[in-house]
């Protein structure tokens, strides 16, 4: 049994979308959701589908070992970020080498690093007139967006696009994609 932990800081349907993939299949299972965020639409979302939701602070994350701790009970084989927007602490990343995953809402290198998520993203897509657009799943190291990226998926921004329909855009890619990236990474050789 392969067992993955999920981050989320937001809304959370990728998570719901995830879980959802993996509801029935045998072989896989969502150990916990983490999120930083206490009033995140991400725990009604977990609540709803019967997931543990643990919920932690800046402090606990940043100055003590309480998350690792976690993750160590946990024993995940994969830690995916799904709408995560605090930075990985480094002991983390090197805990968990090519272990932790994030999904990234635009093409990268475009539209990443610091402060660039959310609606953010998909408003400078349209300001800069890109054609296209799309997402990003990446390993994750200690800097925002840099690691290694692993699948892209494009879709077409037409001039009459809003940003808001750009963002929809980009989540059915995600919707699309991601459980299924994670699948294949959950069995493959290069997730020990
Ligand atoms: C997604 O667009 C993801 O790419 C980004 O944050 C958003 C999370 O959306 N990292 P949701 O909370 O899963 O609805």
């Amino acid at each position: 049994m392969k067992k993955i932990v999920l981050f989320a800081s937001g809304s959370g349907s990728n998570v719901e979308n995830i879980v959802q993939f993996f509801q029935g299949k045998s072989n896989v299972t969502i150990a916990a959701v983490l999120t930083n965020k206490r009033d995140a639409k991400v725990l009604d979302r977990c609540n709803n589908l019967k997931i543990n939701c643990l919920y932690f602070n800046r402090t606990a994350f940043y100055e003590t070992d309480c998350v690792l701790g976690i993750l160590e009970s946990l024993r995940p084989d994969l830690i995916v970020l799904a709408g995560f927007l605090w930075r990985i602490p480094l002991d983390m990343v090197q805990r968990y080498p090519d272990k932790i995953i994030n999904i990234h809402p635009a093409l990268l290198p475009d539209y990443g690093g610091k402060g660039m998520y959310g609606m953010r993203v998909h408003e400078a897509v349209k300001e800069n007139g890109e054609t296209e657009t799309g997402i990003t799943i990446h390993f994750v190291n200690e800097n925002y967006d840099e690691g290694a990226i692993i699948y892209q998926a494009k879709t077409e921004v037409v001039s009459t696009d809003t940003a808001e329909d750009i963002a929809h855009k980009v989540h059915q890619l995600e919707y699309e994609h991601f459980p299924k990236i994670i699948e294949k990474l959950l069995s493959a050789r290069a997730v020990h």
